[in-house]
């Protein structure tokens, strides 16, 4: 099969096409070296365009001949303020609807594996002990500068309690980010209704592991943290650390895009590792493992665009992807304390 990783030099991509190459599928990787300051060792048999997606001719190149397409390029992270919000709505829209439009033109019905992200649903699920399933407002500044970190029942005021979120959830993205992989998985799904493509969205909680890029504007809590352990310092651990996510490791990440790829099944799944941990809790493993000098410091910061617990459900992904994470949190942490970051 011939397959078009779109960001196939980064993080997520570059472990899909290592799995891809390794049975022996023929690989293309469209990517603009963007994140990159030399050049990404990429398996030989691939080949690589270096081009952006909003680039019409390197899009149309990449897609020529391919018989599924895993579409990975994205502007990821939360960004630096709303300023960027041009460049990511460019690059995520504009790249997606570029792809898809090529795609178009070469009658294309094959499958399409897109990337998307837990933020979509915004703040997790939620239970209130008096009033059941409710909605968590945003939180307020005055609550999280005095320490009130529990997104509060909209109706009494209660701390509430989570609830692992299912794909069918309403999606209430939260920043310009989450905004942008909703249209992406809007647009990709059009496509599918349009062109009698399978279309299947990942919707990734925190991915970790090896090659992951190193502490930006742009990085997850994992990188942040192990970025500051090599750099001698202790992870700064913002609230009180019981925020709640689920870290998923890079390899059953990549696992899931090839079990997508091989099935004809349209639809959204999140791609969790079904083991949730606090970023605390994350904080404490990872440190431990890297060396015994430097604890996590609870710090109390926050910031406001922050969802306080977003736990999945990966019961959809073995149903009809029959994807199971392997690798457990322990294990993968410890591990995540040596991996080389890129
Ligand atoms: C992250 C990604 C998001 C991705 C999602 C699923 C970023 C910025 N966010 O969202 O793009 O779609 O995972 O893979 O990449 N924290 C600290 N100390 C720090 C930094 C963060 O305690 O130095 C805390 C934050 O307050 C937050 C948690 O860690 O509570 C997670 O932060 P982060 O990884 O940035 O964002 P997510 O919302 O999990």
């Amino acid at each position: 099969m011939r397959v078009l990783v779109t960001g196939g030099a980064g993080f997520i991509g570059g472990h899909v096409v290592d799995r891809l190459t390794a049975r022996g599928d023929d690989v293309v990787v469209l990517d603009s070296l963007a994140a990159h300051e030399k050049k990404p060792a990429l398996p030989d048999s691939v080949e690589l365009i270096v081009g952006d997606l909003r680039d019409e001719q390197a899009v149309r190149r990449a897609v020529e001949g391919v018989d599924a397409v895993c579409h990975q390029a994205a502007r990821v992270g939360l960004g630096v303020d709303f300023d960027d919000v041009a460049a990511y709505v460019a690059d995520n829209d504009g790249g997606t609807a570029n792809l898809l439009r090529a795609l178009w033109r070469r009658s294309f019905s094959g499958r399409l594996v897109v990337a998307s992200s837990m933020v979509v649903y915004g703040e997790g699920r939620y239970r209130c002990r008096e009033h059941g399933d409710v909605r968590a407002e945003p939180r307020r500044a005055p609550d999280l500068d005095a320490g009130r970190f529990e997104p509060r029942c909209p109706r009494c005021g209660a701390d509430l309690a989570w609830a692992s979120v299912p794909e069918d959830a309403p999606l209430d993205p939260r920043n310009v980010y989450a905004a942008t992989k909703v249209h992406t998985e809007h647009l990709s799904f059009l496509y599918g209704r349009e062109s009698g493509a399978a279309v299947c969205a990942l919707r990734y909680h925190n991915v970790y592991g090896p090659r992951m890029p190193r502490d930006t504007p742009y990085a997850g809590v994992a990188s942040i943290f192990r970025s500051a352990l090599e750099a001698g310092a202790a992870p700064r651990v913002f609230e009180d650390g019981g925020q709640t996510r689920d870290f998923v490791h890079v390899g059953d990440v990549a696992r899931a895009n090839l079990l997508a790829l091989d099935r004809e099944w349209t639809g959204a799944c999140n791609i969790a590792s079904g083991e949730p941990h606090t970023v605390g809790d994350m904080a404490r493993t990872l440190a431990a493992a890297f060396s015994e000098q430097h604890g996590p410091v609870v710090t109390g910061e926050y910031r406001l665009g922050d969802v306080r617990h977003v736990v999945a459900s990966p019961d959809l992904a073995a149903e009809k992807l029959d994807f199971r994470a392997e690798t457990g949190f322990a294990e993968g942490m410890t591990a995540f304390a040596r991996d080389p970051l890129r």
